[in-house]
């Protein structure tokens, strides 16, 4: 092959066509109808190269520009069509907004604008918030990390926003699995897991956690996340023979050691504690745990956002684990079997989450 030809053929491999999303188009779907369609462009298991991986990943200039963006959108207040996306990612994003053909409710939405072959161009991942700051009904962020992965928990994630006025969704643009290269972020201790780059729960370079860590940042420069009425939420799916008596198993990111399970059972009030009396409430019989409930293992010790909200150092995070003298309790992870990601559950979660989170601070 001539040297011109080889230019031409690592350019254009694989060859793969551009075309725009279009999901933000349809006027006669809900917002949850709008999810579903930008879900289909999730960027699916083993799907990246080490060259389409890097390709996709942000730039330092572009990573800037994408939490300035996540953050303009917090601020947004009835002034969702003045946001500007940064030029750095103008290409690449776009803010609109979305009128929900049923419930007339309107959201601001950050949405990658092209997709190629199908699927997301980057897969940085998708933000919403309620149009205005009137139709703010909790300070709960939800967010699904792990789309495809953990089930239908990106649609469960996107239902309970809307069903309950939640202050922002955050979906994962990628399957957990899309690079199948483990990550060099967190090690696991046992040898039978990985954790891919493209996880980020467990990698600091993928673009959902560079938005969690922007949504934290901007709930705590704007009224605090206060434990009485605010949390951010991850919403998890595990497989049915982990933890199969748990229905949900939730966690703050601490585990079940002494000190710990102290601060999951002491008398001080604290989210997951009121969000976990609340689901019994909504789903009696089923097990609702926490890691001082249960000896379930997922307990998120591992989670990089988890332990960057509980007071580690942004530069540890990958290295260090949380301590219970530090743990705020904003950070709720909830591990859920297949019954409670389905529809059917909608209900009862969205009825929880009012019950755990509406009450005291009608909190904006
Ligand atoms: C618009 O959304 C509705 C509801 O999800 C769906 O039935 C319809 O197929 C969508 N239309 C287009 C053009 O995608
Ligand atoms: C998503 O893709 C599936 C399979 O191609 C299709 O059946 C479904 O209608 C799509 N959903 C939306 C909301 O576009
Ligand atoms: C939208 O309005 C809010 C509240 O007044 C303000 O803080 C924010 O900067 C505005 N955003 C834009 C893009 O104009
Ligand atoms: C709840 O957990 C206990 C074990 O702790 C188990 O025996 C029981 O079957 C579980 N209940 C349900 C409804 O899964
Ligand atoms: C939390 O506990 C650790 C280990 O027990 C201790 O080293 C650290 O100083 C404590 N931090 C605070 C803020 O109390």
């Amino acid at each position: 092959m001539n040297a011109a030809l080889l230019i031409l053929s690592s350019i254009f491999q694989p060859f793969s066509v551009s075309t725009p999303i279009l999901c933000l188009q349809n006027t006669t779907a809900t917002f949850d109808d709008l999810i579903a369609c930008f879900y289909n462009y999730t960027v699916p298991q083993q799907y990246y190269s080490e060259d389409t991986y890097v390709a996709a990943q942000p730039s330092s200039d572009q990573l800037l520009a994408w939490e300035a963006l996540v953050s303009s959108l917090l601020s947004v207040d009835g002034n969702c069509t003045s946001v500007v996306v940064p030029e750095a990612i103008a290409d690449i994003y776009g803010v609109s907004l979305f009128t929900d053909s049923t419930s007339g409710l309107q959201y601001c939405i950050a949405s990658e604008l092209n997709a190629l072959d199908g699927v997301y161009a980057n897969g940085w991942g998708l933000v919403a918030v309620p149009a205005t700051y009137d139709a703010v009904e909790l300070t709960v962020h939800l967010a699904a990390p792990h789309p495809i992965f953990d089930g239908p928990t990106a649609l469960q994630a996107a239902a309970l926003f809307s069903a309950t006025g939640a202050r922002s969704l955050l979906i994962s643009g990628r399957h957990r699995e899309a690079y199948d290269t483990q990550s060099d972020c967190v090690i696991p201790t046992s040898a039978t897991t990985v954790y891919y780059k493209t996880d980020p729960t467990h990698d600091v370079n993928e673009p959902f956690h560079s938005a969690s860590t922007a949504i934290l940042e901007w709930q705590r420069a704007n009224g605090g996340c206060p434990s009485d009425s605010c949390a951010i939420i991850q919403l998890h799916g595990k497989a049915e023979t982990s933890c199969p008596t748990d229905a949900m198993f939730m966690s703050s990111g601490i585990g079940s050691s002494t000190s710990s399970v102290a601060w999951y059972t002491d008398s001080t009030d604290r989210p997951i504690k009121r969000l976990k009396n609340a689901l019994i409430q909504s789903f009696a019989p089923w097990n609702v745990s926490l890691p001082s409930d249960s000896s379930c293992s997922l307990t998120a010790t591992d989670n990089v956002f988890g332990r960057l909200v509980n007071g580690i150092d942004a530069s540890k995070v990958c290295t260090h684990a949380a301590l219970a003298n530090t743990t705020t309790g904003e950070f709720v992870h909830i591990e859920q079997a297949w019954q409670s990601t389905s529809p059917d559950a909608y209900e009862g979660w969205a009825e929880a989450l009012v019950e755990a989170f509406g009450g005291a601070g009608e909190g904006k």
